[in-house]
């Protein structure tokens, strides 16, 4: 057995107090905190997992305007948040032009001291350039499976191997790459889950974002049934024993298949939360799944309650930009 695969099998209990005991010596006790704004769920991909996949006609799509993000920015930004997620459908309405205007606006708001990640699906390399010259600094795309055709049965259609090239088209364009998988999708196995940790590791990635899959009543999955989060804790725990210096999300569809699923995360490696602060009136119609919390409470509520979750588990929330500690950083230790 190599490494990876003796982790896999460890007892769980053993292996989160050791991923806990590394990220407390790379973070210490700190919880970088993003603000995360989903900005539009139109969409023109049609996957099987997705709630707001094209073909989900029950959607109730919106797309903000820029001013309307731009004014939560410069709320937050005034409140202290240092990091600001933008995530979005593929919408074919939102060019790579309109994303650079929105960058650079943004920037123009926070400065260089705030880090900018968008999320909002495949470009090309050339695009991926602008995207950084307008200000973007990181950029989160999972690849969700590592199973070539699970991968292309719940993605209709489309290859691993194009989605795992544009990763490496993010890093050669000099951003943070940030990807990830869900567990728990029709047919993985253990395998598919340790080929998720080994293509994290293999990619080299600053930013690895995981959580369970939660079958949405509207998409082509809706009957596959509901598997625990302890596959995505595992997985967790042992991205953070073999990729220290990553940063690593207590991810939202964790705690919303399990109340205290976060602070699990939380106590298995994770070093980073984020609150959800779309306004109100777009936040229930971002459902990529069913149950997600945090859809009735403004992101103001959604921080005071993260800070009271956050004193069970003996960590405080770091309100600045958090970078990754960089694979060279990490290699000079
Ligand atoms: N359950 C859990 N996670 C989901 N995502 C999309 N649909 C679901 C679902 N039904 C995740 C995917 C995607 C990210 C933005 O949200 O991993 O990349």
């Amino acid at each position: 057995m190599n490494k990876i695969e003796e982790l896999y099998y460890t007892d769980l209990d053993k292996l989160t107090s050791a991923a806990a005991e590394v990220c407390g010596r790379y973070f210490g006790s700190s919880v970088y905190l993003r603000g995360l704004i989903e900005f539009s769920n139109h969409c023109s991909m049609d996957c099987h997992y997705c709630g707001i996949r094209k073909s989900n006609y029950r959607a109730a799509r919106y797309r903000m305007d820029e001013e309307e993000i731009l004014s939560v920015i410069r709320c937050w930004h005034e409140q202290g948040l240092r990091t600001f997620v933008l995530q979005s459908g593929e919408d074919p309405l939102i060019s790579v032009t309109r994303l650079c205007r929105l960058a650079e606006k943004i920037k123009n708001i926070t400065g260089e001291k705030s880090a900018l990640t968008l999320s909002c699906g495949i470009f090309t390399k050339k695009q991926f350039k602008e995207l950084k010259n307008a200000g973007c600094d990181r950029y989160l795309m999972r690849f969700e499976t590592s199973d070539e055709r699970l991968y292309s049965r719940i993605r209709n259609g489309l290859k691993l191997k194009d989605r795992v090239n544009a990763l490496y088209d993010l890093r050669e364009a000099g951003i943070e790459t940030g990807s990830g998988f869900m567990t728990g999708l029709p047919g993985e196995t253990d395998e598919t889950r340790i080929g998720n940790i080994k293509l994290c590791k293999k990619l080299e990635l600053n930013m690895i974002g995981l959580g369970p899959f939660i079958p949405h009543p509207h998409t082509p999955l809706a009957y596959v049934s509901q598997e625990s989060i302890d596959h995505a804790i595992r997985c967790l725990a042992i991205i953070r024993i073999l990729m220290p210096g990553a940063n690593i999300p207590a991810t939202t569809a964790t705690g919303s298949l399990d109340p205290s699923g976060r602070e699990k995360m939380l106590s298995a490696g994770a070093n980073v939360l984020m609150p959800n602060i779309t306004p109100d009136k777009y936040k229930k119609d971002y459902l990529l799944y069913p149950g997600k919390i945090c859809l009735n409470e403004p992101g103001s509520e959604c921080i005071d309650s993260i800070t009271m979750r956050m004193a069970s588990t003996g960590k405080k929330l770091d309100w600045s930009r958090g970078d990754s500690l960089s694979w060279s950083q990490l290699n000079e230790q």
